[in-house]
């Protein structure tokens, strides 16, 4: 019981537990995606059935992890976090699910890192709730089989393609959050500068959707170090003004690019005429990890029409360039400087 309670706390202290939407009713925007989770939800509640697996994938900050609390609180069960890379052997998953109550939700965040010969157990878990473990070692080596609890796997993401099709498939409903739309994100700061609690005016708390990459979890960041400003400031309220200067100090441009984005840009345009560019090559001349670039970065400057994603590699769009002040350099050009 006591191991249950300091799971759950560990996980709520992951992020700010106050700001985080605790029911379907608290949660703004992604109508698609909540619309097939009520459904889904409803029907099995219903039944009192279990709730079927669930697949959520999207970029960091879009609310999965939000989405499996959710999950638990609708359903009236409980829901166990934990994540890909700490399920190292078959004996921590099979500990982790004798260890659920019928009913309970596992989440399994960056489901995608999980060891191979770990993701092998889970489809017997997924698909019979029941998983076969060897014991001992040698000429008394054994498989037994464990039952398991009628349990409801929510696994998140931020990658879908590096999913084996084998346990893609035993998801039931696999469901993408996209970027938020600047209405939805004008909400989400209202709502947050509310629980804070901060005073803030909707053309504040817009200006900060605009500038927040679609993403609340940025978003909600901004807003703190906003607040934070305006107090060092003396004022009690956050303005249109000082959130601009806010953002101005923290380098964030009118369109929500932040600085690693423009070195992105940047990179591309100064190094390498435009590109393309592979992947690799592109995240060692920046000097940040590869899969950092993947799914943080890139998908909202691919989203946004900055970057272009072809098979020779990266590649900049006019948008680009012109966000940058640069002309685009000609192929033609780049030519006639090899022949002289
Ligand atoms: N739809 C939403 N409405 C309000 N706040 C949200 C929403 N989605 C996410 N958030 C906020 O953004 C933060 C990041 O969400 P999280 O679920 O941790 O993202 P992910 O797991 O996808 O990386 C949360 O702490 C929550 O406060
Ligand atoms: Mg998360």
């Amino acid at each position: 019981m006591e191991t249950k309670i300091q799971l759950k706390k560990a996980s709520e202290a992951a992020s700010d537990p106050s700001l985080r939407p605790k029911a379907f009713d608290d949660f703004i925007g992604q109508r698609r995606t909540l619309e097939r989770l009520k459904v889904m939800t409803g029907a099995a509640k219903q039944r009192h059935e279990p709730l079927r697996h669930i697949l959520l994938s999207g970029p960091p900050g879009l609310g999965k992890t939000t989405l499996a609390m959710i999950l638990g609180h609708e359903m009236g069960t409980q829901t166990r976090v934990t994540s890909g890379p700490v399920i190292e052997k078959a004996g921590d998953l099979a500990g982790l699910l004798t260890s659920l109550e019928s009913g309970n939700i596992l989440f399994i965040d960056e489901i995608h890192r999980l060891p191979r010969a770990v993701e092998e157990y889970l489809y017997s878990a997924m698909e019979d709730f029941c998983i076969d473990i060897l014991i001992d070692q040698g000429p008394q080596a054994r498989s037994i089989r464990l039952d398991l609890p009628r349990f409801t796997l929510v696994g998140a993401t931020t990658r879908t393609g590096l999913l084996t099709p084998p346990l893609r498939s035993r998801f039931t409903l696999q469901t993408r959050l996209g970027y938020y739309e600047v209405h939805d994100l004008t909400q989400i700061v209202m709502r947050s500068a509310r629980l804070l609690p901060v005073e803030i005016d909707r053309e504040s708390a817009e200006e900060i959707a605009h500038r927040s990459r679609g993403t609340p979890r940025v978003a909600n960041n901004l807003l703190g170090f906003i607040r934070d400003y305006c107090q060092q400031q003396g004022q009690t309220s956050i303005s249109l003004a000082s959130t601009r200067d806010a953002l101005e100090l923290l380098e964030i441009d009118v369109s929500g690019l932040d600085e690693m984005d423009k070195q992105i840009l940047n990179c591309l345009a100064e190094n390498y005429h435009g590109g393309p560019v592979g992947i690799g090559t592109l995240a060692a001349a920046i000097g940040e990890d590869r899969h950092t670039l993947e799914e943080v970065h890139e998908p909202y400057l691919v989203q946004e029409g900055y970057l272009q994603r072809t098979p020779q590699g990266r590649l900049l769009t006019p948008k680009a360039w012109e966000k940058l002040g640069l002309m685009p350099v000609s192929k033609d050009s780049l030519q006639s400087e090899i022949h002289f």
